[in-house]
């Protein structure tokens, strides 16, 4: 097969874990006989240095033209004055709305072999393995009226919580059709009691659930959500949720199995192309040292073959050469391991083979 493929390396560890995930697909179309394309364009903080702009029109057309995205991260202490008109944050969105990629997949599965780089005992981890599918193009993150004015002696802030019932019914549709191919169990978590934005999200789950009554669903407030991620993990299949929530919600879920740099994530629209990034940021602490775990983007690059390129054995090839290697103790250091970027990628690459 041929691929057109955007490479987004981004900003701090972006281009070094998104190195490792090319390597991986180099190695995987060599095998498998595919052409994939790389086409290199700038996002985030440095696209601001260069251009002015998180992400320029051309980038974002090149990644609308394309079969599929694969993002580093974005972001960086230089670029982080809160009053600032341009941040590389807005790269990401821009791309995300651009692309209608309004779901983001975040699976979170555990590795026997970390259940001590886990900070929860391992009794509480047993049996853990869900998918938290995040809205992404919709709520807080977009919503209008947004920004600072003055009032009187004051400041003043707005941002909207904004949804549509198509928005949220897409989103749980989704969640429906990825629970029958895994434990049959959809979370749907809100803030219907305060919020009126959870309380249609919560009347619209409810309405799709009747083309999907095989499947179990539950509503939970998001506070409960939060205790029980850490208090019963293993209870959740699949967890549905609004933006914001799912942005702080993954980055909880994402502590179980004993680091952030190990977890993927893919984010899909209605055809169209995919985008894939780990769920990590840019780390800028540890930026151009050559430490940072490239499993999280190695992943990415396997749902990248998996959803869009449809090439499902490759994706599993990955996905198994990664768990050889962990079980074997073969870390990088926010594992508590040794090995650099480049030492953890030869492994998964002599894993493949
Ligand atoms: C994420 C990140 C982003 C988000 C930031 C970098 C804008 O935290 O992908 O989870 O909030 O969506
Ligand atoms: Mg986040």
């Amino acid at each position: 097969m041929d691929a057109n493929i955007v490479i987004l390396p981004g900003d701090g560890v972006g281009p070094e874990v998104v190195g490792a995930a090319c390597q991986v697909l180099e190695a995987v179309a060599h095998t498998g006989g595919h052409h994939f394309h790389y086409d290199e364009h700038l996002i985030g903080g440095c696209s601001i240095d260069r251009h002015g702009t998180a992400l320029t029109d051309d980038a974002l057309q090149a990644c609308q033209a394309a079969d599929a995205v694969l993002l580093g991260a974005v972001g960086g202490p230089q670029w982080d004055n809160p009053t600032a008109a341009v941040r590389p944050e807005q790269g990401l969105l821009a791309l995300r709305k651009g692309l209608g990629v309004f779901a983001n997949l975040r699976p979170v599965k555990l590795y026997p072999s970390l259940l001590d780089a886990s900070p929860l005992r391992p009794e509480r981890l047993a049996g853990v393995d869900m998918l938290v599918l995040r809205e992404l193009t919709g709520g807080l993150y977009f919503g209008q009226p947004r920004g600072r004015s003055q009032d009187g002696e004051h400041v003043r802030v707005i941002d909207t919580l904004e949804y549509h019932d198509y928005e949220i019914e897409r989103i749980v549709e989704m969640a429906f059709q990825l629970a029958r191919q895994r434990r049959n169990k959809v979370t749907s978590v809100d803030k219907a009691n305060v919020l009126d934005s959870s309380r249609l999200w919560r009347q619209v789950t409810v309405e799709v659930h009747r083309r999907y009554s095989d499947v179990a669903l539950e509503h939970m407030l998001v506070d409960t959500a939060a205790m029980r991620l850490v208090a019963s993990p293993a209870n959740f299949d699949v967890i549905v949720t609004e933006n914001m929530f799912g942005d702080i919600l993954t980055d909880e879920a994402a502590v179980l199995p004993g680091s952030m740099g190990l977890l993927p994530s893919a984010s899909l629209g209605s055809g169209g192309p995919g985008l894939y990034e780990p769920i990590h940021g840019s780390a800028p602490d540890i930026a151009g040292k050559g430490i940072a775990n490239p499993v999280g983007t190695v992943l990415s690059a396997a749902l990248l073959l998996r959803h869009s390129l449809r090439l499902e054995k490759e994706a599993a090839c990955i996905e198994t050469a990664v768990e050889q290697v962990i079980a074997s103790g073969r870390w990088t250091a926010d594992l508590g391991g040794k090995l650099s970027t480049a030492e953890m990628t030869a492994a998964i690459l002599a894993a493949l083979n």
